[in-house]
């Protein structure tokens, strides 16, 4: 069995070693020296379109990622990536869940105790006292509720925030008020106090975070966007940042990523931007999430994370 990989950075040596233990039955190549071969599996992080072109010989291609809008805007581009007879199984949470919780508990809590209004009065020398935040006032929404979403809404639940969250379908999150589809938006949007957006880019998702959706929040709600840069119309945050309709964001994705250097977001403070840095692809769980899937696949059992082409996540 022949396994092929790619990842941009080019560093295949650890992956190597890693699937050389984790599934020691395959020969593990790399797209740069196996290319026109047949293979069996392919392990890949934004590919270039021609490793996907034609590609009848995979049984899957298994996306070192949560997200797989990257590989499924290669197919839409070119309908020749891809045969869609080749299923795509995303990475399922394999450490991201919890490096996820890490990063939108850290937010949330810097806002709720007001430590950057602290950080500014000390920078200023000021000693003062400000009022906190009372927790019932501060209503968190999580949009999306999926592997990542649901693990974050239940540890802001556990700090005793209410929460509510949103999905496409009915979903139940022990703690959580949950919401649904276009007719549950509203009432999960309105006077929330921090939002935060755990979606898959898809063409419904795309700008979901207009002017509009961030009118709804409470005046001076909190954004925190740890899913992908598109789901933002920049030029409607940036204008509810300066009219106070959101006192602050937290970005850790991008349209453009880098963020170009001339980009308005890094000169407004109240716009706090990480490199897509909110929960890594972890190389030792994530070999061993793909390895026991390709023993399930080769054995003929099913497998999660397969996407859904119809759905696009
Ligand atoms: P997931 O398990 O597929 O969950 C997605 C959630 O979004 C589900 O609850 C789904 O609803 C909901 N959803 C999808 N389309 C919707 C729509 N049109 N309206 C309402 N709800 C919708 O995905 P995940 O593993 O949690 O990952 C989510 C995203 O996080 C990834 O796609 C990726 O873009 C991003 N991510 C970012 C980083 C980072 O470092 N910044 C790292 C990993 C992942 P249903 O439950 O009804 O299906
Ligand atoms: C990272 O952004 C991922 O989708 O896993």
């Amino acid at each position: 069995m022949k396994v092929q990989l790619y990842v941009p950075d080019g560093r295949y040596d650890p992956w190597i070693e890693g699937f050389a233990e984790a599934l020691p039955e395959a020969e593990c190549v790399t797209w740069e020296q196996s290319q026109g071969q047949p293979v069996d599996y392919a392990v890949v992080w934004r590919p270039p379109v021609e490793m996907l072109r034609g590609r009848t010989d995979l049984k899957a291609v298994f996306n070192l990622g949560a997200g797989v809008d990257g590989i499924l805007q290669l197919r839409d581009a070119d309908p020749e990536a891809l045969p869609a007879s080749v299923p795509i199984v995303r990475l399922d949470d394999a450490g991201m869940g919890a490096q996820m919780v890490e990063y939108v508990t850290h937010a949330v809590l810097r806002y709720f105790r007001r430590m950057d209004e602290f950080a500014a009065q000390q920078r200023a020398g000021t000693w003062k006292f400000l009022k906190p935040n009372r927790r019932a006032d501060f209503t968190i929404g999580v949009m999306g509720i999926g592997t990542l979403g649901a693990q974050i809404a239940r540890a802001l639940a556990s700090f005793g925030f209410p929460v509510r969250g949103w999905s496409r379908s009915a979903r139940s999150v022990e703690g959580v008020e949950c919401h649904a589809g276009e007719q549950g938006q509203a009432a999960f949007l309105d006077g929330l106090r921090v939002l935060v957006n755990v979606l898959p880019l898809t063409p419904e998702t795309e700008n979901i975070i207009d002017g509009g959706l961030l009118a709804r929040l409470a005046k001076g709600a909190y954004l925190i966007n740890v899913a992908r840069g598109p789901h933002v119309v920049d030029e409607d945050l940036l204008a509810a940042v300066q009219q106070g309709q959101i006192a602050g964001a937290t970005l850790d994705v991008f349209r453009k990523e880098p963020l170009p250097a001339d980009h308005p977001f890094w000169q407004e403070p109240r716009i706090t931007i990480t490199p897509h840095i909110a929960a890594l692809t972890l190389r030792e769980d994530s070999i061993a999430q793909i390895a026991d899937k390709i023993r399930a696949l080769q054995a003929g059992r099913p497998i999660a994370g397969v996407v859904d082409l119809q759905r696009g996540y």
